[in-house]
């Protein structure tokens, strides 16, 4: 038997938003703001999750995928109308409603327990998490009794001068009696200023039948912000930055500049790194331990080993072994893998290639679709001629192979171990185990030269 279920809701549109992309979709801290609600449902303990979607149905149910249940709003006609949506799936649960809205991404799962253990304790009919808004302008405004017991909820529009001073809100946030939520659902009218069914008017309904419902503070403003516009987006996300940078420092982490720093919330790092300004570490990204990162990196779902340096680079989708110095100015392309020891200097590029232990590449060099070995030096300025126009073809190296500088290897070609190639060779032919591959034209002098053609 089932004890808690948690319904959010993500079917609005998120007029305020100006958008093309359904509002809970919007990211914060590179993850969706649906995800981030989904993840502290879980932590809350709710055993099952149904998601109300609606506008872009498609996007978000793919979002949510095997993490939670969707039922369909056909029409978006106001939170009460959009709980009723989960009446069929919930006709035989007992238990408590967890009702969360899909644009509050800063949501805590171990506050939100707490919230849902205080209501279980209360034997409450219904609890709303309320906070202090320094500024409330847009939420629902929480009215009380004498006794301080909540009486309604009263939403920006419908309130009166004297209510809209009110500064303890509604986070939209509630644990309900399952049963009786939908028997008061089933009573709500829409007669408001927006023309809606309001799930906030559930509770109005509750103590107007003699039930009680309680009203816990959350300390915390910021955790429970609510997410209707671009600006409020960018406001959350300046939070979420600054408490991952937190959780990072508290593990181990240097982060030299937390104003100039950009990381994602599910990248994880190893103690004794050191993050330089102008780092952007994007989602799928993990650093190890002893590393130092940046200036001016960006790493976008990259896997860092220990002990790595790496400084003006970008990487995506590649993998980086241990030990592994790079920049400045390089470019690591998916599907990369660099194995341990790997040297990279300036102005590099790397592409689908396997570059294996303690390999150089100092400078200026392309190299693409390419498996190199280990202990291979490339001289400054080679290429790997990898596109004839219409296929890409790959290049071998083997280990220990010694490429002379501005070298081209047209591919598909192969070097073997221990081979040299001359420097400025256009290598079209492989060059077997321990030879010299050389392929440039002879070097010739004209004496005296120089000084007939000055006196023609
Ligand atoms: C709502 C609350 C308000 C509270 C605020 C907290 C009501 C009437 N008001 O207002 O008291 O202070 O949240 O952030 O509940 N949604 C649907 N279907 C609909 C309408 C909305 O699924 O028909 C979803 C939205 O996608 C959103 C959530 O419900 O995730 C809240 O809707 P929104 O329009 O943002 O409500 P607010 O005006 O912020
Ligand atoms: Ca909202």
């Amino acid at each position: 038997m089932k004890n808690m279920v948690a319904i959010i809701l993500a079917a609005g549109k998120g007029t305020r938003m100006r958008s093309k992309l359904p509002k809970v979709l919007h990211k914060v801290g590179g993850k969706a703001m649906l995800e981030h609600v989904l993840e502290a449902a879980a932590a809350a303990g709710a055993e099952e999750k149904l998601v109300v979607v609606g506008h872009g149905a498609e996007a978000v149910s793919r979002l949510v995928g095997d993490r939670g249940r969707t039922v369909l709003q056909e029409q978006q006609l106001g939170t009460g109308h959009a709980v009723l949506q989960t009446k069929a799936a919930l006709a035989d649960f007992r238990g408590t409603a967890l009702i969360l809205c899909g644009d509050t991404p800063l949501l805590d799962g171990a506050e939100l327990a707490r919230f849902c253990q205080v209501h279980k304790d209360s034997g409450n009919a219904a609890t709303v998490l309320t906070t202090m808004m320094d500024d409330p302008t847009g939420y629902g405004r929480i009215l009380r009794d004498e006794e301080g017991r909540v009486r309604a909820i009263v939403e920006e529009k419908d309130a009166t001068a004297e209510e809209k001073k009110i500064r303890e809100v509604n986070t939209g946030i509630y644990c309900l009696d399952c049963p009786l939520l939908f028997e008061t659902l089933a009573t709500l009218t829409c007669d408001n200023a927006q023309g809606e069914y309001y799930l906030t008017d559930v509770l109005a309904k509750l103590t107007a039948a003699g039930k009680s419902v309680g009203g816990v503070v959350c300390p915390d403003s910021d955790m429970v912000l609510g997410i209707n516009s671009r600006r409020q987006l960018a406001e959350a996300e300046a939070l979420m930055r600054r408490r991952i940078l937190y959780k990072l420092m508290d593990a181990g982490v240097t982060v030299m500049d937390p104003a100039s720093t950009f990381i994602d919330a599910d990248v994880s790092i190893g103690p004794d790194t050191v993050i330089y300004p102008y780092t952007w570490l994007e989602s799928g990204s993990r650093i190890g331990e002893d590393c130092e990162i940046g200036p001016n990196v960006r790493l976008s779902n990259v896997q860092v080993g220990d002990g790595c340096h790496l400084q003006f680079l970008y990487g995506h989708d590649c993998r980086i072994g241990n030990n592994i110095t790079a920049g400045p100015y390089v470019h690591l392309r998916p599907d990369t893998v660099l194995h341990d020891n790997v040297k990279i200097g300036n102005f590099v590029e790397v592409k689908n290639s396997s570059v294996g232990r303690g390999t150089k590449l100092p400078h200026l060099t392309y190299i693409g679709d390419s498996d190199i070995g280990s202990g291979v030096n490339m001289g400054c300025g080679c290429i790997t001629v990898n596109y004839d126009g219409k296929n890409k073809h790959r290049t071998v190296i083997g280990d220990n192979a010694f490429i002379g500088c501005n070298t081209n290897l047209i591919a598909p070609v192969k070097v073997g171990d221990d081979c040299y190639v001359g420097a400025g060779s256009t290598i079209t032919k492989e060059v077997p185990a321990a030879a010299l591959g050389i392929a440039r034209a002879k070097q010739q002098n004209i004496e005296g030269w120089a000084e007939k053609y000055r006196s023609k």
